[in-house]
């Protein structure tokens, strides 16, 4: 047990051990362009069914057993909706989410508790060959208009510094940091802090 704390303690010494990230809020209420004018013409996010989910599977090695068995356990789930993002020649190309009420996110060790109007952006992920063609940007569009129709008003999204592909897309849609995130890795603990201007 000692042991296993000191080897811990240790391991802060590594770069790379604490994560940092910020959670962003943006307006929701705002028109993002429609149709042509989105990001990637011709793509769509369709709401994860077994079907298309199965068909995904057989077409992207990328997509894992355990990512397949997540977005499984999410169809129909109420607080959490999944979507599978097609690109315009047809071809499956990542999946994206939108949560409400509350977030229980295993992999950063933390619950985001969301207000009444508040969707969460998360869980986003475009594969490798369907890179840098506009679909994250596209995803993020298409989920404000989505998330609107449901009557949100405030977006949510958290994401790593270094992570600029995301933030370059988000950018897009007026982010705004509400909050610092410290994630200390050998420990796995979500240290939050408020936002602050320097
Ligand atoms: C992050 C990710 C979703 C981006 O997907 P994508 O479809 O390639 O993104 P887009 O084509 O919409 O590009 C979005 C912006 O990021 C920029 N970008 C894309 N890849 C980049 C890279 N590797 N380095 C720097 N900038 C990059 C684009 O130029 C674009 O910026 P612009 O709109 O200002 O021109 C994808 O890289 C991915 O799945 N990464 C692993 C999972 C992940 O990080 N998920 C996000 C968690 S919040």
């Amino acid at each position: 047990m000692m042991r296993e704390a000191v080897q811990r303690v240790r391991r802060l010494r590594n770069p790379g051990s604490v994560w940092r990230l910020r959670r962003y809020a943006f307006d929701l209420r705002e028109r993002s362009p429609s149709g042509a004018g989105m990001a990637a013409p011709g793509a769509d996010l369709v709401e994860v069914n077994q079907a298309d989910l199965d068909e995904m599977r057989a077409s992207c090695p990328e997509l894992t057993d355990r990512k397949y068995e997540q977005l499984r356990e999410r169809i129909g789930a109420p607080d959490i909706t999944a979507y599978l993002i097609r690109d315009a020649d047809g071809t499956w190309a990542g999946y994206c989410h939108l949560a409400y009420r509350r977030f229980d996110d295993r992999y950063l060790n933390h619950v985001v508790r969301l207000r009444r109007r508040q969707a969460l952006f998360v869980d986003d992920a475009v594969f490798r060959t369907h890179r840098r063609r506009g679909l994250h940007t596209f995803s993020v569009q298409r989920r404000r208009e989505l998330a609107r129709e449901r009557g949100m008003r405030t977006g949510l999204v958290v994401i790593n510094d270094k992570n600029t592909a995301s933030i370059a897309s988000y950018r897009h849609v007026g982010i705004r940091p509400v909050r610092r995130l410290y994630f200390v890795r050998p420990f796995r603990v979500m240290i939050q802090l408020p936002w602050r201007r320097a």
